[in-house]
């Protein structure tokens, strides 16, 4: 089968697309023919040596996909010919991946594959940062840093869909268009605007939840106009640096300031991950939510898709398509 490699740390462009055997699925695990697979910002890190998890090389990067099931170990729930939609650490810009059948789920009827490759991990992020760290109540005003990437834009999707009131911030006027006709009510151009300033101008001071999966130079000013009592979720830092809060902020504004990290979330908190899976399941089972697609790429061109993400231009999630 063909797949990508990534024969040893480095930027995208290192990747190659190689003929490999397919791997064979153990038992309850499925072989699954990959139709669809989904980037998301950690490929990236991960294939440059810098995600918080070292892979061993070479290995074949990608973590999320969708397909169809032509093989299994013995005791899965699903057969051959099942279409299922999962995430794995790596494999999925293959031709062929192996998931454990616990970790997979069917595919809504009239989903595609690539809404259902879309779906997984950065919609599952932000609900569990919205339902269960946040806890927002329907009518709370909720802020997104990034509003136009994957976590972000699925961020911004789950809390329209709770009922909250958003203010989506991003870098772009185009990115802050998609966010607007995906319902926020309010947005920030933040490479434009005090961030600051606007998010208490934009709410009246009563900013409850921060959603940050970008870091870098807006964590601070974004917390710095949280409302009293509110909560800071951190996410991830695709900005590339690590900001340092002054904590007399906490302690000022008496703010919570929380992080979660899908890894170790389901581990930490089974019942409310367990939920939130439930939920989120029935949400998109019943098209209330859809992923928005901003490009696409053939499997050759796999390295040009992590760039697209690498560079801040991705908006929405961007697929490989391999079949
Ligand atoms: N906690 C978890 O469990 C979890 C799960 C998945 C992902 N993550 C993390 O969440 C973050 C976002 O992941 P994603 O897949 O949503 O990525 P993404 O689609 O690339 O979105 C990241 C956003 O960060 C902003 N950004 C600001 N400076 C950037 C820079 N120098 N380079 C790239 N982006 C920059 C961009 O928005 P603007 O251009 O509008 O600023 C971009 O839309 C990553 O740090 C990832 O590791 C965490």
């Amino acid at each position: 089968m063909r797949a990508v490699i990534c024969r040893s740390y480095g930027p995208p462009e290192d990747l190659v697309v190689d003929e490999i055997s397919a791997p064979v699925p153990a038992p309850g695990e499925l072989l699954v023919r990959v139709h669809s697979a989904a980037v998301n910002f950690p490929d990236v890190l991960l294939i440059a040596g810098k995600y918080q998890v070292r892979i061993p090389t070479p290995f074949t990067p990608g973590s999320e996909f969708a397909g169809e099931v032509v093989a299994t170990g013995e005791g899965t729930a699903f057969g051959p010919g099942a279409r299922v939609f999962g995430s794995v650490m790596t494999g999925a810009f293959a031709e062929m991946a192996v998931l454990h059948s616990a970790s997979a789920a069917p595919i809504p009827d009239g989903i595609d594959f690539a809404e259902a490759a879309a779906f997984g991990v950065t919609y599952r992020t932000a609900y569990h940062a919205l339902r269960s760290i946040a806890q927002v109540k329907e009518r709370d005003w909720v802020v997104i840093l990034g509003a136009g990437g994957g976590v972000g834009l699925a961020a911004v999707d789950l809390a329209v869909a709770l009922n909250t009131r958003v203010l989506a911030a991003a870098s772009s006027p185009e990115k802050l268009e998609v966010c607007r006709r995906r319902g926020a009510e309010a947005t920030i151009d933040y490479d434009r605007e005090d961030l600051k300033l606007r998010i208490r101008e934009l709410t009246d001071g009563n900013a409850r939840v921060i959603v940050d999966p970008v870091g870098g130079r807006y964590s601070e000013p974004a917390l710095r106009a949280l409302g009293r009592g509110g909560t800071f979720v951190t996410l991830g830092y695709a900005a590339g640096t690590i900001p340092a809060i002054p904590l007399n902020l906490v302690l000022l504004k008496g703010i919570t300031i929380r992080g979660m990290e899908i890894r170790t979330f389901a581990g930490d908190y089974p019942a409310d991950a367990a939920r939130d899976t439930a939920e989120l399941s029935q949400m998109f089972a019943e098209g209330k939510i859809r992923p928005h697609i901003g490009a696409r790429f053939p499997l050759a061109e796999a390295a040009a898709a992590l760039r697209h993400v690498a560079e801040r231009r991705a908006i929405g999630k961007v697929i490989i398509d391999v079949a």
